[in-house]
């Protein structure tokens, strides 16, 4: 049996805290999330939107100015957007929030060093910082609208990536620790055995932070996946993988949507031959993920940027379009 075509479920599991809505570029991420902020933020609270797209365009679509802290919706008091810095690399890492330790020049070329040995380490220390910080601010549902499915997919990874950077820095330090020691003397840093401790421990502290986040999005009730994608080849083969690398990180995904929908009524001779091709792959689409609920969306005339837009595009997700 064909399982609802519309994101209902998403509106009325109530228990939901992190959504992600991901896919590959430019098959209308940006446009669902946005949309499905302003459908839920007439059933939650409060609402929070975040890019963690470094091309960010979720000011695009709301048409409005967004912060990298939460912003106002303008016209929605409950709906609020934030775009997310793009990575920090260690010359602008944050030493002492991120550290505590001093962020003497000695210092920060040391700890630089043993971040950059472990690549993606800024970025999983950042973003985990992120969610920390959002998790203490009062929303009551949280989208994220990623960037395409490697950048996000590497996102999920980082509790094992920070467990292999872990392990790779004891023994770095088991190896260096009598060397530094003596060395660290003779280079005017006495302390720098001190720093190395700090490291260690700080980074330990993030790592059982992130696990913690991860058990959150391990936890169907409070988080699920939402996968975008169009009618083609391509985005359907990404789709299958991007549910494939999710189900092997736990994370609960149940809902397709496909965008770009070219329906028989709206249709020039292109279009139908198009409109072939894209109900053979829905079907395809359909065949593959029997036990997923598989929400269609018409191709529009027009961009769908700002709020009136994306209202009128929010419908689709929960009252799916037929024929005429
Ligand atoms: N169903 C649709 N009909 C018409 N235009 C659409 C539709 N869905 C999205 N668009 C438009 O297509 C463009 C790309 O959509 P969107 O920004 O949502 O994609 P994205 O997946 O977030 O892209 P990126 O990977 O670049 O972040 C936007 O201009 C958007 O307004
Ligand atoms: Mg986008």
């Amino acid at each position: 049996m064909e399982l609802a075509p519309t994101l209902q479920g998403i509106i009325e599991e109530r228990s939901l805290r992190w959504i992600f809505v991901g896919g590959k570029g430019g098959v209308g991420k940006t446009t669902t999330a946005a949309s499905l902020g302003i459908l839920l933020s007439r059933h939650r609270e409060s609402v929070l939107i975040i890019s963690t797209d470094p091309a960010h365009n979720l000011s695009d679509a709301f048409d409005q100015k967004l912060g990298s802290s939460p912003t106002q919706i303008q016209g929605i008091s409950n709906l609020f957007g934030m775009e997310i810095k793009p990575n920090l690399n260690t010359d602008n890492l944050e030493f002492p929030e991120v550290f505590g330790v001093s962020p003497d020049e000695n210092a920060k070329s040391l700890i630089g060093d043993i971040v950059n040995s472990i690549p993606g380490i800024d970025e999983a220390v950042s973003f985990s910082e992120m969610i920390k910080n959002v998790q203490s601010m009062p929303f009551s549902l949280v989208i994220f609208d990623t960037a395409p499915t490697g950048h996000t997919l590497r996102l999920l990874n980082f509790p094992s990536l920070l467990d292999r950077g872990l392990s790779k820095i004891v023994s770095l330090k088991q190896n260096l620790g009598t060397a530094i020691s003596q060395i660290s003397g003779m280079l005017g840093r006495p302390d720098a055995d001190q720093i190395l401790g700090n490291v260690f421990s700080k980074i330990e502290q993030m790592k059982m932070l992130i696990e913690e986040i991860n058990r959150q999005f391990q936890d169907p009730k409070l988080t699920t996946f939402i996968a975008v994608c169009i009618p083609e080849f391509l985005s359907m083969y990404e789709t299958d993988r991007l549910v494939t690398e999710l189900m092997k990180f736990n994370i609960n995904i149940e809902h397709i949507v496909i965008n770009q929908v070219l329906f028989p009524e709206d249709q020039c001779r292109m279009c139908k031959a198009r409109e072939k091709m894209q109900f053979k792959y829905i079907g395809q689409i359909k065949d593959m993920f029997e036990d997923f609920h598989i929400v269609i969306n018409p191709l529009l005339e027009e961009e769908v940027r700002g709020i009136e837009r994306l209202a009128a595009y929010s419908k689709f997700l929960v009252e799916p379009r037929r024929s005429s």
